[in-house]
């Protein structure tokens, strides 16, 4: 099951009580390039309405307007009949539609700048939701707007509420929470076909074909591109050829999550191609695990992730490998897999990934090693660890 029509309801309704009575804006994206591959909107917008086809398209809070019915508004794109023959039919404006979407107010978005800027010259108060930029970066969407606004109206204050939504989403539900669940589940069995099939002289191709396979064949899909590194390619951080062999001596990085109605999983592990861990790769294999060990022991309420850096930093240090090492722990995971990342230290609800690694080129010999972690109120959950990890669960699973 997807995320119910009423939980977004729920989340808009938070918003609009948030923003205390100051005008906030959330929004879709552009249209995408005809034949660029699938788009899918800005998941801040996703989040509160649960669409993610619908470009051009924003969300309008204003909990002071005069018809509560227009205090949260859904702005669509208007329909163009000769349009919808290149990209697809579109719903009209209907009450089914409203109750669909749960929305009392659905508008074309023409309408945009008469209600936006009427808002804003009643309210004064215009409250940024989307992040902001890098200032070499394009300037926010909901910012660029507002400030066009306070061009032509005089008084209008712009406020950074940009920790609102982050904090929401970092934050997950129980539904979002079941459908990470989902996702490690799937993401699990792309893991237990590929340990059976993974050998010297199969393909870094035929290794991700596997994970393609199983993602899609269980209603999902990858997460995110895929990485399959064996020997010198696993110690490229963001290899993503995927098209080398897996020689006999090799570990294999895989670094591949599958995803569930939109939500994410994160997984990395190393495997030696032959089966067995060569002492050599046990030495490194063993200090990274530590590393991860450590790192998810630090995941607990009101700790940071960089809490959790420095304890797996630490291990690795030790162990002589410090320059090796030129990554961050992790980050949170949601619905994207780099997900929205609140001001605020580690709460209950909030997910992790711990994600460790040391790289060695001239051995040709990478290991990174990553979970997601739910922290809860005694600390953490680790939602991946049935993926086999030890050094003696790997090579059990392997054994043929
Ligand atoms: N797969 C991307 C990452 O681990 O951050
Ligand atoms: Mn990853
Ligand atoms: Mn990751």
């Amino acid at each position: 099951m997807a995320i119910a029509t009423v939980e977004h309801v729920e989340r808009r309704a938070r918003v609009l009580k948030a923003l205390d009575g100051a005008v906030g804006l959330v929004l879709s994206g552009d249209v995408a390039q005809p034949l660029h591959g699938p788009w899918s909107a800005d998941p801040y917008f996703t989040y509160l309405t649960g669409l993610r086809d619908e470009a051009g398209a924003g969300v309008l809070f204003d909990a002071r307007a005069e018809d509560p019915r227009l205090a949260c508004v859904l702005l669509l794109k208007p329909r163009n009949p000769e349009m919808e023959v290149w990209d697809g039919y579109r719903d009209p404006i209907s009450l089914a539609l409203r109750e669909r979407l749960g929305f009392t107010s659905i508008k074309r978005t023409g309408e945009l700048p008469r209600l936006l800027t009427q808002a804003l010259r009643l309210r004064k108060r215009a409250a940024c939701l989307h992040p902001f930029a890098v200032y070499d970066g394009p300037v926010s969407p909901d910012l660029a707007l507002f400030r066009r606004v306070a061009e032509r109206v005089p008084g209008v204050a712009i406020e950074d509420r940009t920790n609102l939504l982050r904090k929401m989403r970092a934050v997950k539900s129980e539904a979002e929470i079941a459908l990470m669940r989902r996702a490690a589940r799937v993401t699990h069995k792309g893991y237990a076909r590929l340990l059976a099939m993974l050998a010297p002289g199969v393909g870094e191709q035929q290794v991700q074909r596997v994970l393609d396979e199983v993602f899609a064949s269980q209603g999902g899909g990858h997460a995110y591109g895929p990485i399959v590194g064996s020997g010198l390619n696993g110690t490229v951080l963001h290899y993503k050829a995927n098209r080398g062999p897996v020689g006999e001596g090799d570990l294999v990085v895989i670094d591949a999550g599958a995803s569930v109605e939109g939500y994410a999983c994160d997984v990395t592990r190393t495997f030696p191609a032959s089966g067995r861990f060569t002492p050599d790769q046990r030495a490194v294999y063993e200090v990274v695990l530590r590393a991860q060990e450590a790192g998810i022991a630090a995941v607990r309420p009101g700790a940071r992730l960089s809490d959790a850096d420095r304890a797996a930093r630490d291990a690795i240090e030790a162990a002589g490998f410090g320059d090796f090492y030129p990554h961050g722990i992790g980050h949170q995971l949601g619905l994207e897999v780099h997900d929205a990342t609140p001001d605020d230290p580690l709460e209950p609800g909030m997910v992790v990934t711990i994600e460790p690694g040391v790289y060695l080129p001239d051995r040709a010999l990478g290991v990174r090693i990553e979970d997601d972690i739910l922290v809860t109120p005694a600390g953490g959950e680790n939602l991946t660890a049935s993926i086999p990890k030890s050094i003696e669960a790997i090579e059990l699973a392997m054994r043929r």
